[in-house]
């Protein structure tokens, strides 16, 4: 046959089958939450995809352009190129909603698999060593993913995106002594500058993009040389992998994880309603959209913004603003946390073990509660970005939600924090399989 012809050529001349033959035996754990990992590397597949499509037709520039098109009630008025070109993507260009939209749902997804694949790795242990290093990786991929998702709901220029990065804007300014200068280093000028918008579209489909495939790759390398971990059961140590080989069975299970990932953003995208930008309207610095919600995946900055009160401070002559505390110092402390727990962790255990075995989430109840109580305070937070609709809903003043939701930012992560310590303890104790085997002993 032609194919066995054309391999055998490769063979003889780049010696491949070796290699072939070892990645194809390559065995994978069968656990569902491996998939998660997938599911964020198929959506940044479709977020690529996509994204190279809108390239055709959207115009990275805020120069003036008259839009002429199928959504009458901006027909003949002059806005942003960039607004225009999106309205024109919307509205004109044939399967250009689509792709808009599921590019945008392809974001929305991307970072949630990451945010679960972090939250698996997380509470099973499978940072320690020595799986340090992808861990690393993998919190500056997921820092990636929120700014390549907050340029690219930037670069519409419509009213909602526009209020994003002023109020982005605004963090960067409150820092002491820099901020003014590093907005116009970023910017080339004050907001809103007319270079903001081609300097967001190369950061978006260029820097960050490029960055993003050489972590994958190097995450994924790392992760064929130093093997899977794994959950505890019959036949597994801390020496083999049980699951399934890459060839045939893993591969295609993969591959149909694939096809439903595409299914999915596609019909969301054909069916779902996201970032209506005609609705919203141009960017203008004196106007805002209400009620004004970001993507999910930064709407806890948003939250944190919302929930400070309104304190400013003087060190040493300089102002410090309000936002410097819930957008620059939160912000930090956020990714310096995570950053820094698989070695924090270390040197409170003493630990220093190789693990290949994953720890069941009850093995280690301190770091179940932390974790805990942590994705409840980044919870209240994004619930917290919804203080508006939330007041509308409720009929009553923001200013009581608000009062309300800086309680429960404090009392709700220790609650749940400690839940989680005393059922991971209880649950050790009794050896329990789960919650309900719990209550019966
Ligand atoms: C980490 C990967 C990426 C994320 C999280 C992401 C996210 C987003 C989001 C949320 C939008 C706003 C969509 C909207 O208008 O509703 C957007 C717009 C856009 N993206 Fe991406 N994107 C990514 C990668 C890419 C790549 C690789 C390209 C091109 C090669 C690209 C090209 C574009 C273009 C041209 C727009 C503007 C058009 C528009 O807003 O409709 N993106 N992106």
């Amino acid at each position: 046959m032609i194919t066995d012809r054309l391999a055998r050529a490769l063979d003889d001349r780049l010696r491949l089958s070796p290699i072939t033959r070892r990645a194809l035996a390559k065995v994978f754990p069968d656990h569902w939450s491996f998939m998660l990992g997938e599911i964020a590397l198929y959506s940044f597949v479709a977020l690529i995809l996509t994204g190279v499509y809108l390239t055709f037709f959207f115009d990275a520039s805020s120069g003036d352009r008259v839009y002429r098109g199928g959504y009458a009630p901006l027909d003949g008025t002059t806005t942003s190129a960039a607004y225009a070109s999106v309205v024109r993507l919307s509205w004109d260009v044939r399967a250009g909603l689509l792709i808009r939209q599921a590019h945008h749902w392809a974001a929305v997804v991307f970072v949630a698999a990451i945010v679960l694949h972090l939250s698996r790795i997380f509470f099973t242990g499978a940072f320690r060593r020595p799986r340090e290093l992808n861990w690393l990786i993998g919190v500056t991929m997921l820092t990636l993913a929120l700014a390549n998702g907050f340029t690219g709901y930037s670069m519409p220029d419509d009213l909602l995106s526009g209020l994003g990065l002023r109020i982005l804007t605004s963090v960067v300014e409150s820092v002491p002594l820099v901020g003014t200068w590093l907005v116009s280093l970023g910017l080339g000028g004050e907001f809103p500058s007319d270079e903001m918008i081609p300097r967001l579209f190369i950061t978006h489909v260029l820097l960050v993009p490029a960055l993003l495939v050489a972590l994958v790759s190097l995450h994924l390398t790392i992760l064929v040389r130093q093997k899977h971990s794994q959950f505890r059961g019959p036949g597994r140590t801390e020496h083999n992998v049980v699951g399934s080989r890459l060839w045939p069975s893993y591969a295609l299970r993969s591959l149909a994880l694939f096809s439903w990932v595409l299914a999915v953003l596609f019909a969301l995208g054909g069916l779902v309603q996201i970032n209506p930008v005609w609705l919203y309207g141009p960017f203008a610095p004196a106007q805002s959209t209400s009620p004004a919600q970001p993507d999910w995946y930064v709407a806890w900055g948003d939250g944190a913004l919302r929930l400070f009160p309104p304190w400013e401070f003087r060190i040493a002559g300089y102002l410090v603003p309000a936002p410097f505390f819930p957008g620059v110092v939160l912000g930090g402390l956020t990714f310096l946390a995570l950053y820094a727990w698989p070695f924090a962790e270390r040197l409170r255990t003493r630990d220093r073990r190789p693990h290949h075995l994953l720890d069941r989430p009850r093995d280690h109840p301190v770091r179940l509660s932390v974790g805990v109580a942590a994705l409840t305070f980044y919870a209240v937070l994004v619930v917290a970005a919804g203080d508006d609709i939330i007041a509308r809903l409720l009929r009553l003043p923001v200013y009581d939600v608000l009062a309300v939701l800086r309680v429960l930012l404090f009392v709700l992560p220790v609650l749940a924090g400690a839940l989680a310590f005393l059922v991971a303890r209880a649950l050790r104790r009794n050896d329990a399989a789960g919650i309900g085997g719990l209550t019966r002993a």
